[in-house]
């Protein structure tokens, strides 16, 4: 069983056709990526599985559960289960670190604050941040709020996690720290999906890279085969190109 099953999945923005008949599965402690080029619609993918762009048509099982994106229990559930972070980390500004990571835990799923809050600190110090608990997010660099923004989204707990170029505003030396906290949730089996721009890292811990262009998943397949020897032209077009532009 698959933990997250997408089947013939079409999703409109009005008469934009912006997912074309998606096929894809998920399995359990898979890190699996999404490359292609800008507008290929791989943010719209993870949007649609959080339940921000409301798919047409198709289906799609979590757990074997058929999930319903129009129903508001099942909205509630899946943002239980399924946690995204963005380029933009959108942290509370008059809240401390501390604060930003806890609150959801405590006020949404009213969990103990003092379980919360160690759980905060120890998801803080594993990426890094362990003497910021007290500051605000002005006085963080982009990499340090980013950093804050995934372990907010760690500790509500969810079985999946869904990152989109979460380093792609940060400077190259920030861009390492945060990657290798990924690499850390990675080796502890956390089931991921992966939008990113750095094609080293992708090639070397996605367990599936999938090519996506216009919509449409193009190609599927190991990161060797993608990056390698990929079996599509377009695919292909794509990695020569990114792999010339390095
Ligand atoms: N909120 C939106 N409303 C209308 N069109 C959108 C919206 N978000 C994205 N799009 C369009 O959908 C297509 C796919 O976008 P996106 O999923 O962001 O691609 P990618 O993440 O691969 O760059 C693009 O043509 C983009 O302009
Ligand atoms: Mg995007």
């Amino acid at each position: 069983m698959s933990q997250i099953e997408i089947k013939s999945l079409n999703a409109y923005y009005d008469k934009l056709h912006v997912l074309k008949d998606i096929n894809l599965n998920v399995e359990k402690g898979e890190i699996l990526s999404l490359i292609g080029p800008s507008g290929s619609g791989k943010s719209s993918l993870l949007k649609m599985l959080v339940g921000l762009l409301t798919p047409k048509s198709g289906e799609v099982t979590l757990n074997n559960n058929q999930v319903n994106y129009t129903n508001k229990t099942d909205l509630r559930k899946i943002r239980e289960q399924i946690a995204i972070v963005f380029q933009q980390y959108n942290l509370f500004q008059n809240m401390n670190v501390l604060k930003n990571v806890c609150i959801a835990p405590t006020k949404i799923q009213k969990r103990n604050q003092k379980e919360v809050e160690d759980q905060a600190v120890s998801l803080l110090e594993k990426v890094g941040l362990k003497d910021k608990l007290k500051s605000y997010p002005d006085e963080l660099s982009g990499g340090q709020q980013q950093r804050v923004a995934i372990a907010r989204a760690l500790c509500l707990n969810p079985e999946i996690l869904l990152l989109d170029e979460v380093t792609s505003a940060l400077d190259p030396e920030l861009v390492q720290e945060v990657l290798d906290a990924i690499r850390i949730l990675a080796a502890e089996g956390m089931t991921m999906l992966i939008v990113s721009h750095e094609m080293s890292f992708v090639k070397e811990v996605s367990s599936r890279v999938v090519f996506m262009d216009n919509g449409s998943i193009i190609e599927i397949n190991e990161p060797k085969i993608i990056f390698e020897n990929p079996k599509e032209k377009r695919t292909l077009d794509f990695v020569s190109k990114i792999l010339k532009d390095k």
